[in-house]
């Protein structure tokens, strides 16, 4: 999608996430925080016509071609607006617990198991300073990566591609967990659609 963007609707109620996610974190996460970003990335790029057929993931891809005076809101406020959409579109209530075979397969070999491969994201987004995203990506050549952002950084400003993003800012999680980002990032699990992540990685390798 290009400009002028949208916000995109939760595929879901408010409450379909629960006990895992609470019902209040999720309207003022997406009416809110997310409706902020999208407002605020149309406002950065309103006198620049120039940019309107880019996408918001071509954006964050080619910052360096962003004029400077908007570079940082873009960054910001694009960050916000692809990583809530991803965000949304990966949770679902009552989906598949684990990856389908090729990208398990994939899991596998590069973290061992599932298991390691959940400890090592939990550890990484756990350990994100303030603010920021915890990611497994896959790059051009099919190999997959764990990671975490600060801020609304996003891994396709590495020229990755984020299969799975967890958001652990505080608006995420503060309501029904408190300081206890730990006991989020285990619940957080309960909600992964696999589903879409394996589709997001069947259409990366694919090119
Ligand atoms: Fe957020």
């Amino acid at each position: 999608m290009a400009y002028t963007f949208e916000l995109p609707e939760l595929g879901y109620a408010h409450d379909a996430l629960e006990p895992h996610i609470d019902a209040r974190t999720m309207e003022i996460h997406h009416g809110k925080h997310h409706a902020a970003y999208t407002s605020k990335l149309n406002a950065a790029l309103e006198g620049h016509a120039d940019l309107h057929g880019k996408s918001a993931i071509e954006l964050l891809a080619e910052l360096d071609e962003v004029p400077e005076s908007i570079r940082g809101a873009v960054r910001n406020h694009g960050g916000g607006y692809v990583n809530h959409a991803l965000f949304w579109e990966m949770m679902t209530p009552g989906g598949a617990d684990s990856p389908g075979d090729d990208l398990a397969s994939a899991i596998d070999g590069s973290f061992g198991s599932f298991d390691d491969f959940k400890a090592k994201f939990q550890a990484t987004a756990g350990a994100q300073f303030g603010s920021g995203w915890g990611w497994l990506s896959v790059d051009g050549g099919g190999q997959l990566s764990v990671s975490s952002t600060a801020n609304q950084d996003s891994p396709h400003m590495s020229g990755l591609t984020p299969l799975l993003g967890v958001d652990v800012w505080e608006h995420a999680y503060y309501l029904n967990y408190q300081n206890r980002r730990p006991d989020y990032l285990v619940a957080i699990w309960k909600v992964v659609n696999w589903d879409v992540v394996g589709r997001w990685y069947a259409e990366a390798i694919a090119g």
